[in-house]
């Protein structure tokens, strides 16, 4: 086949479809392996940024993005008439829920929006590979019947598969390339093709039989991360009231060489993943009349983290002879988690309105987030405020919501009034006999 000799010869031309997060890594990580990448989007400015050689992410370097544009190896474009000359198309679309009814539904809109915009220009031979995270039997149930549409059949007119994306942004430790893909195709051309492509690009790959083993394989990949991540809240609120230091204990546990893998609680869980994930798995059981029943029990742990952390707040105050209500306080970190800029679904936007709800004076500083929108916090639009030792000690309390690198935890320790630490950071600076710092509550 045609398809897999360019491939092989490095000389087919891949089509990234959407360029956030995971689109924009991919297009780099392809044109890095010599591919020219052609990146499509429906938001203007993005591509416009590109096209300039500039990164709209933090994680991903200008340099990286100005190399592939400069080499001839990037574009960027709104103009959907490029698939015509595109051979191998990679769809990195949002896949969110929607919160209508009682439990979250899965959201396709742009799955199908992509669809529908490949489709009248999708050439014989081409190869499409979705990378969203969806259910098992999306990419055969919503994308191929739009796909098939103009009459060309998945498996003998076109490719046809899915390789689940798993990069993992602001983690240094494991780039891209380095990190294995699962990929599967509907049909032994389909898998040959994907895996040839994805070989070239990742140092390994793994086929599987079926489109929806590899989009099974996603979603439980991400689901035992938000089920042990409810584990671990769970039972940090029992050591609280026991009086246990919760990351002691999973320290100590994290010692077993076999069968223990330690996670870390917090103020709940963020990002367009780990928390959306789980409820594609809990729908694929609805359909079957069955029930998810650890996706849920791990939800209701983990959506109500951001309420104890409110609640240990005020517990904290209340004792310090201080109330919730008219107290000035300063929340540090607002990402989803450690050394990134992204806010989606953070717990700690919504720690910081359910504090404005009860009539706190909220402040916070992120080094990454410079500016929080006022529909996401409440009454206002509210910038990260700097750090300096008269800032701090004008708050009632400093609220450790985020853990990230480029803070200094014993400066601002030294002078917080009182701290509610939700990562642990405070531990190691504690630890002394001699502290003799504020008063730290662990929530
Ligand atoms: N962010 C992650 O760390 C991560 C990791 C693994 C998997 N995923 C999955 O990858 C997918 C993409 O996530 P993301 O974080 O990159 O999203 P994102 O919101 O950062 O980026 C999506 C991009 O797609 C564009 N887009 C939307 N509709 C489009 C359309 N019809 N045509 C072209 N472009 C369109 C948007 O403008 C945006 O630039 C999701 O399914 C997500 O679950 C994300």
């Amino acid at each position: 086949m045609t398809l897999v000799a360019d491939i092989r010869r490095g000389t087919a031309v891949v089509g990234v479809v959407g360029l956030g997060y995971v689109g924009l890594t991919n297009a780099i990580a392809f044109a890095e392996a010599g591919f020219r990448v052609v990146g499509l989007d429906v938001e203007p400015s993005r591509v416009a940024r590109i096209g300039r050689g500039e990164s709209h992410l933090e994680h991903v370097p200008h340099r990286d993005v100005a190399r592939q544009v400069t080499a001839g190896r990037l574009t960027a474009t709104t103009d959907f008439s490029v698939v015509a000359e595109l051979d191998c198309i990679l769809i990195c679309v949002p896949t969110p829920v929607r919160h209508e009814g009682p439990v979250p539904q899965p959201d396709l809109c742009h799955v199908k929006a992509a669809a529908e915009l490949i489709q009248p220009l999708l050439r014989r031979g081409s190869l499409i590979v979705l990378e969203s995270t969806t259910y098992a039997g999306c990419t055969e149930e919503v994308l191929q019947p739009i796909l098939e549409r103009g009459g060309l059949l998945a498996g003998r007119d076109f490719l046809l598969g899915y390789a689940p994306e798993r990069v993992d942004p602001g983690n240094a430790r494991f780039a891209p390339a380095g990190i294995t893909r699962v990929v599967s195709g509907c049909g032994a051309l389909c898998r040959e093709a994907i895996e040839t492509l994805y070989a070239k690009v990742f140092s390994t790959v793994e086929t599987v039989s079926s489109i929806r083993a590899a989009e099974m394989c996603k979603l439980f990949e991400n689901t035992f991360r938000w089920v042990n991540i409810g584990l671990v809240n769970e039972l940090k609120m029992l050591c609280d009231r026991l009086g246990i230091d919760v990351w002691e204990v999973v320290a100590a546990a994290a010692t077993k060489p076999f069968g223990f893998m330690p996670f870390q609680p917090g103020p709940g869980v963020g990002g367009h993943c780990i928390p959306v994930d789980p409820y594609y798995l809990a729908w694929n059981a609805r359909q079957l009349g069955l029930e998810a029943r650890f996706v849920s029990a791990a939800g209701s742990v983990n959506d109500r983290m951001p309420e104890y952390v409110v609640q240990r707040t005020a517990e904290a105050l209340r004792a310090g002879g201080g109330q919730l209500a008219g107290a000035r306080l300063l929340v540090v970190g607002v990402a989803y988690k450690r050394d990134i800029d992204d806010i989606r679904e953070s717990p700690a936007v919504t720690v910081m309105r359910m504090l404005h709800d009860r009539h706190a004076l909220v402040d916070y500083h992120d080094p990454h987030v410079p500016e929080l929108a006022e529909h996401l916090v409440g009454r206002y639009a509210v910038k990260s405020v700097p750090l300096s030792p008269e800032a701090i000690r004008s708050y009632d309390a400093v609220l450790i919501l985020v853990d990230h690198s480029d803070i200094d935890w014993a400066d601002l320790i030294t002078h917080a009034a009182l701290v509610v630490d939700t990562r642990n950071v405070t531990a190691q600076l504690t630890a002394s006999p001699t502290y003799h710092g504020p008063h730290i509550v662990k929530a």
